[in-house]
């Protein structure tokens, strides 16, 4: 070590606001193709029941990225009082409606509404959330051409490309989290890459042991900060898909800051790269959502679809 460097080396980190972004960039010029070639727009419709707050949130950013992107973009928004007959009939609507190719119904929806019962009524070729039993199980299977996969983690798997190349042939995967949304279809991608996959959770012995043969980690728990740097093998790669607000007195009386499930400044002394929060893996999953509306637009065109 030359004089003056500092004694812990710092983690790349991870942009996973650029990266989405040229991933965006990318889908708008494929849109363009697309309808050049005789295609419709992608068609992508959110439906929003209730008023949660976050959820309010992450649905405008949907529409207005579709917007955007030059996609018809539209949003069913229905009141807290809306019954499972209702948005199951909306949905099939959607399903019907020849200038929709992508539907995502907002979660959590109000405890009265079936989420499953919705979720499968959703035609799996426009299920752009990817959460369908069907595209679930051709996931599973290895046609991951023929399925529309979960957004959050399809980003994870390019966030990792970005790092370490196109062949993850071999490395040992530890995803934290078995959620059906992240955790589940996380390790289905990686062991689609070859990699030896473990799935940890929350009955999981000695995490930590675990964590430290892993040369990949994605974090999907929802528990602040709970990687360690001590837990990090030296060069591994981090994916933080952790979104969670604590207590930021020193920040001022009542305030808040948003923290991943990994320690951030402790990790980065040990890993190679890894992702922040936020600014990591959020804005892909955007990105991948609008990637996943023009996938199914290709294929209901029956034209072919860009790779991402
Ligand atoms: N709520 C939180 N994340 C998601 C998501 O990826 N899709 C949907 N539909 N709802 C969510």
């Amino acid at each position: 070590m030359t004089h003056g460097q500092s004694s812990s080396a710092k983690a790349a980190v991870i942009d996973g606001k650029a990266v989405a972004a040229e991933i965006t960039a990318k889908v708008a010029v494929e849109t363009g193709r697309l309808i050049e070639a005789g295609g419709l727009a992608p068609g992508l419709a959110v439906v929003l029941v209730g008023d949660d707050a976050a959820s309010q949130v992450y649905v405008g950013a949907k529409g207005r990225k579709a917007s955007e992107l030059g996609f018809h973009s539209v949003q069913h928004t229905l009141p807290l009082s809306t019954s499972e007959a209702e948005v199951l009939a909306i949905v099939e609507q959607l399903n019907r409606d020849p200038a929709i190719h992508g539907i995502l119904v907002q979660l959590p929806l109000p405890r009265h509404i079936d989420t499953s019962k919705v979720i499968e009524a959703i035609d799996p070729a426009k299920d752009v959330d990817g959460f369908h039993p069907i595209n679930v199980g051709r996931l599973a299977i290895g046609e991951r051409d023929r399925a529309l996969v979960s957004c959050t983690p399809a980003g994870c798997l390019l966030l990792v490309k970005r790092v370490l190349g196109d062949d993850l042939a071999g490395k040992d995967a530890l995803v934290i989290g078995r959620s059906n949304i992240v955790g589940k279809p996380m390790a289905q991608l990686l062991l689609q890459e070859s990699c030896t996959v473990t799935v940890a959770h929350s009955r999981s012995r000695d995490l930590p042991e675990l964590a430290r043969k892993a040369d990949i980690i994605v974090a999907a728990v929802g528990r602040p900060e709970m990687v360690r740097g001590d837990w990090v093998k030296p060069g591994a790669v981090i994916i933080d898909v952790g979104m969670n607000r604590i207590p930021a007195p020193e920040r001022g009386e009542g305030k808040t800051r948003l923290v991943g499930d990994v320690a951030y400044d402790e990790a980065a002394a040990v890993a190679s790269a890894i992702t922040p929060v936020p600014g990591g893996v959020g804005p892909m999953t955007i990105a991948m959502l609008m990637a996943n509306t023009l996938t199914a637009a290709c294929r209901a065109a029956g034209k072919p679809e860009p790779k991402f």
